[in-house]
């Protein structure tokens, strides 16, 4: 097997098994193979007493590969190893660094013994691609790291630590850093006279209680996923059926989640993730700008959450507002929420101090010169903005990428208020831009291609997932929220009311329907500020304070916890508004309101690509999952829109008169 990742050697009569299959040594087929042939060979020669199962390059097994979930079966499957190896009458240690994850943390289990480096993880993610662990790690986890733990880990899907995996006793014992190969030959040593310790012969150790307390906990978060319960209900069986019993109920679930469409939308978003932060166009020759200090200007709400994701990935930042007063009062939040994340165990004080010490505020835009790349985060107006950067072309120092925070303003337009708009492009981020994942990274018609890459892997750096979007309003996110809030608002017309447009869409799995969302960022955004001047139910609403959660009435009325329930002077409004309208009220069926407000936003997302305002439609479905809160089980608006039919979304568009897509169209 000369082109076989699995490689064996033995050393002092420990068969050390060693796969390298980069990047992140997935258990494919081939390795799959080799594992099997590996134990094979240890069993059937004598001169071996013990195996060592380890891996090259940057990871231990990262998990089963996923791109074969599609593809017919090929044996050995992963169940069937880890089996292999656990019956090994030979003890198998795992040898464990980087990330051994899903099916690499059963392998482990399927192991007799663990050693692992300080720095490992170990954990079964699977969950998160809407699956369970199905090579027995539902049943072997409450074996070795209890019951608690394994249910936490199977049904949340964080990896746990190397330190945590001794306490619990998941691992049997920690290696140094980068002695892992030596120590776990002499760990091996010490197991030849234990034997074997095959998992499935373990008790289960802990408390059943656990499982039920979790799943309490975590029921609001996991609402509208399949998978958890699956995962909750195998680590349950665990507690209650034989090994082999527990195993076929594992296969079962497994299998249902496989052959489900949330699975299929997870591990869709899984690779789009990873697709999205690859530039069309852009050859290996394209090299990286160094960043080593980045300028933001405006301390207000999102410039200063822009702010936290640089210091906190420890590049420093030069901070600019126009008055003391507000500069300070930026500051100061900035130093309260990480403060508040201290207090929450999530940072060192070093840590905040550290990042303190790295943020420079100043009044003086002239600061900037010195900064690699400057975001200017001030308000949404574009004269201001133009002004800005005319500014900071005289400023800003040769190379200096200039981006801009805009969320619906022409890159274009702003880059020709410089004298250089290859540097220059939008970096959108969004609110709170501390917390939130997304990034979109508007490529002006000039952006220089080595601009681009910078900003793409600088936003990998601070822990966002970034795509890149053309020029147009509201680029990729916010140009598909307005063809719904047109229509959510005429459906008001009708007879809808904003808690049923609202319901319908929560029930579909977003966070908050589009009348809530308005009331949580504001009624009053984007209005004119005339009370006198009342042209639509926002205008009239905005002119009678009714501003949203933070003047406690909007479209609802909220209490002083925030809580919403319908309001009558809204109701009073749209009412008002209706019968002017003259369009007759009806009844309206919750279909119509999905036909009216998310098959819009699919035809907008074939708008998009067909302009070449999106690279690819799987960039679109990210925006939307980590932007908007499109429930990820749901794969984006562009895979929901694949699930639903082309047919169904073209017949339901035009049955109320939309001009459809024409490469929509031609799907259909
Ligand atoms: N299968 C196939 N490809 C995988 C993979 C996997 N399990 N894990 C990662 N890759 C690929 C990625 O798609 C990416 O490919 P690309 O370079 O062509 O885009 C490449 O490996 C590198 O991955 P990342 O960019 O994610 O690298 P990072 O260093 O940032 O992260 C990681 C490494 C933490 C291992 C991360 O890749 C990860 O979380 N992987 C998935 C882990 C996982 O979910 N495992 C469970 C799989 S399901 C399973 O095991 C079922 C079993 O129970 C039966």
């Amino acid at each position: 097997m000369t082109d076989s990742p699995i490689t064996t050697e033995i050393h002092d009569g420990i068969l050390v098994i060693t796969s390298n299959n980069p990047p992140v040594n997935a258990l494919g087929a081939a390795v799959r193979i080799g594992l099997d042939a590996g134990i094979k060979e240890a069993m059937s020669n004598d001169a071996v007493k013990a195996v060592v199962i380890r891996c090259d390059g940057r990871t231990f097994f990262a998990g089963a590969d996923i791109t074969e979930f599609t593809k017919p079966p090929v044996m050995p499957m992963l169940p069937e190893v880890v089996d292999t190896i656990e019956a090994c009458t030979k003890p198998v240690i795992a040898a464990i660094h980087g990330t051994a994850l899903g099916g690499g943390c059963e392998v482990t289990l399927g192991c007799h013994y663990r050693i692992a480096v300080p720095s490992a993880k170990i954990g079964t993610p699977e969950v998160k691609l809407g699956l369970l662990p199905g090579a027995g790690g539902t049943q072997r986890l409450p074996r070795t790291a209890g019951i608690e733990t394994a249910v936490e880990m199977c049904a949340g899907g964080a990896p746990i630590s190397a330190a945590k995996a001794l306490e619990v006793g998941l691992i049997d014992k920690l290696a140094g850093e980068d002695t892992l190969l030596a120590d776990a030959l002499a760990f091996a040593q010490e197991c030849i006279a234990k034997g074997p310790r095959p998992t499935r012969n373990l008790p289960v150790k802990g408390d059943p209680a656990s499982i039920e307390a979790y799943a309490k906990a975590n029921a609001r978060k996991n609402r509208g996923f399949d998978a958890p319960a699956a995962n909750i209900a195998c680590v349950e069986a665990a507690t209650r059926l034989p090994f082999d019993e527990g195993i076929a109920f594992e296969r079962t679930e497994f299998t249902k989640l496989m052959f489900g469409t949330q699975s299929a939308a997870q591990r869709h978003i899984f690779f789009a993730e990873r697709q999205a932060q690859k530039i069309d166009g852009i050859g290996p020759d394209v090299q990286p700008r160094e960043i080593k200090r980045v300028g933001v200007i405006g301390a207000g709400t999102m410039g200063g959450g822009i702010s936290m994701n640089f210091l906190s990935a420890g590049i420093p930042v030069t901070i600019v507002e126009m008055k003391q007063e507000a500069l300070d009062k930026g500051t100061g939040i900035i130093r309260k929420n990480y403060e508040a994340t201290a207090a929450k165990g999530r940072m060192k004080p070093e840590q905040v101090e550290a990042a303190m010490t790295a943020l420079k505020p100043t009044l003086a835009l002239e600061d900037l010169a010195d900064c690699d790349l400057i975001i200017e985060a001030v308000f949404e107006q574009m004269e201001i903005k133009k002004d800005i950067f005319g500014k900071l072309d005289k400023i800003a120092k040769p190379g200096a990428i200039l981006a801009s925070n805009t969320s619906y303003l022409d890159i274009d337009e702003i880059a020709a208020s410089t004298s250089r708009p290859q540097d220059v492009l939008g970096m959108h981020f969004f609110s709170p831009a501390n917390v939130m994942k997304l990034l979109e990274v508007v490529r002006g018609a000039k952006t220089a291609p080595d601009a681009l890459m910078t900003a793409m892997g600088l936003a990998k750096k601070i822990g966002k997932v970034a795509v890149v979007a053309g020029v147009c309003h509201g680029f990729i996110g916010n140009r598909m929220l307005m063809p719904r809030q047109v229509e959510a608002n005429k459906l008001l017309m009708e007879g809808a009311t904003p808690q049923q447009i609202d319901k319908v869409h929560v029930d579909f799995g977003m966070p908050m329907g589009p009348f809530q969302m308005a009331d949580l960022a504001g009624v009053d955004i984007g209005w004119h500020r005339d009370p006198t001047r009342i042209e639509n139910v926002r205008d009239a609403l905005a002119a009678v304070g009714r501003w949203g959660q933070k003047t406690g009435k909007g479209y609802y009325d909220y209490d002083e916890k925030r809580n919403p329930t319908p309001s009558a002077e809204t109701q009073k409004i749209i009412d008002e508004f209706a019968a002017k309208s003259n369009l007759p009220k009806r009844e309206i069926s919750d279909e119509e309101i999905v036909e009216r407000t998310l098959y819009p936003m699919v035809n907008e997302g074939y708008l998009i690509l067909e302009e070449g305002k999106a690279q690819r439609a799987s960039d679109i479905d990210v925006v939307w999952i980590y932007g908007y809160g499109w429930p990820i089980y749901r794969g984006g608006p562009m895979f929901w829109g694949d699930l639903e039919g082309a047919k169904k979304i073209v017949a339901g568009l035009e049955k109320h008169g939309f001009a459809v897509a024409k490469t929509l169209k031609a799907k259909a």
